[in-house]
């Protein structure tokens, strides 16, 4: 297990204990997580799993692929640490890891 956490705007915190293997998307739909909508269920065809990777845990999370990164396009205001939640693997180097949900989706 891993630890990711998902902060939304108002600064709530969701700590979460995920399986390696899962994707960080699969993590927050399964806790409920407000604002990661998920629509097309992790197929990269939606980027309503927007999120934003906090500065010091990019390099370990990594850049996006090609097609990740044509979706982000849609994105709600995205940044350069903009990332699709679902094609985020967890994996033990990501403990700890820290993602803001952005204001709104879509
Ligand atoms: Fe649709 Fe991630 S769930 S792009």
């Amino acid at each position: 297990m891993t630890k990711i956490t998902f902060q939304t705007v108002d600064g709530t915190r969701y700590d979460l204990e995920a399986a390696d293997g899962t994707t960080a998307m699969e993590n927050a739909v399964r806790n409920d997580v407000p604002g990661i909508e998920a629509e097309c269920g992790g197929a990269c065809a939606c980027a309503t799993c927007h999120v934003y990777v906090d500065e010091v845990w990019r390099e370990a999370v990594g850049e996006p692929e090609p097609m990740e990164e044509d979706m982000l396009d849609f994105a709600h205001e995205p940044q350069p640490n903009s990332r699709l939640s679902c094609q985020i693997k967890v994996r033990p180097e990501l403990d700890g890891l820290v993602l803001y949900v952005p204001e709104r989706q879509g």
